[in-house]
């Protein structure tokens, strides 16, 4: 199975990913944890995503197009992968298409962008695994502490409100798009495009979008 999850900001996609790739036993692909693992590593590569990630811009698709294209490449994805952040901007869709990456699922979750912003100021995460919790709406068992590792939770640099209203503004203008596109393939037989409506509690949602699939 091979799975692309979109959605604003803030919509839950990386909650989502943690329990959709247990249930399809497939491994997730989180381009945003892929450059906050190398922005830790102090690369190069971290070094430029750093600066531009601060802003709430997107980083070139060229970089991104093969990081993705490299970790597909590898041998637990044979059997199917579930795209996290990834693609974001047209170019990027259409890498997938010219490299004959083919795709079963699009599942947008959709959120009201006032939820958005509320979940975003209450967000902690356990940067090394990408978990994520907020103050009140999925707070960790042990307050500030990753439930697994035990570990500190912090505070996304990126999740300070003037940045998340500039990271929506981008995603209406550059990721947004994609919807029409993956409509588009969906009627063509391509893919198999969904909306899941993303408010209720994180079971209900991760019910949603599995019947999504199973529908
Ligand atoms: P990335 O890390 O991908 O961030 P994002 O897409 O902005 O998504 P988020 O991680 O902010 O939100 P999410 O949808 O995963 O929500 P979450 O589950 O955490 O990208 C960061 C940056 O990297 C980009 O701005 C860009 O610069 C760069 N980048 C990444 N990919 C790129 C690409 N392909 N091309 C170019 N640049 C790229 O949930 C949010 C909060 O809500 C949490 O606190 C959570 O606990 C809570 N929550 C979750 N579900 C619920 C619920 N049902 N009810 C209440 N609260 C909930």
């Amino acid at each position: 199975m091979r799975i692309i999850l979109l959605g604003p900001p803030g919509a839950g996609k990386g909650t989502q990913a943690h329990l959709l790739i247990d249930n399809f036993h497939i491994p997730q692909i989180s381009t945003g944890d892929m450059l906050r693992a190398a922005v830790s590593s102090g690369s190069e590569t971290g070094n430029k995503a750093q600066a531009i990630m601060k802003t709430g811009n997107l980083v070139p698709d060229d970089l991104i197009v093969t990081l993705v294209r490299q970790r597909i490449a590898e041998a637990d994805c044979a059997n199917g992968f579930l795209l996290d952040g990834f693609p974001r901007t047209l170019a990027q869709a259409q890498a997938l298409v010219d490299a004959d990456i083919q795709v079963d699922y699009v599942l947008c979750i959709s959120v009201p962008y006032d939820a958005i912003i509320q979940r975003l100021a209450g967000r902690r995460v356990h940067l090394a695994s990408g978990r994520s919790y907020h103050l009140t709406h999925n707070p960790p068992e042990r307050e500030g502490l990753d439930d697994l590792t035990g570990d500190k939770l912090i505070q996304r640099e990126d999740d300070q409100e003037e940045t998340v209203r500039k990271r929506l503004t981008v995603y209406e203008e550059q990721t947004e798009p994609l919807i029409g596109f993956y409509k588009d393939q969906d009627k063509k037989g391509i893919v198999n495009y969904r909306e899941v409506f993303g408010i209720g509690s994180v079971e209900e949602i991760k019910n949603r979008l599995i019947k999504s699939v199973n529908d």
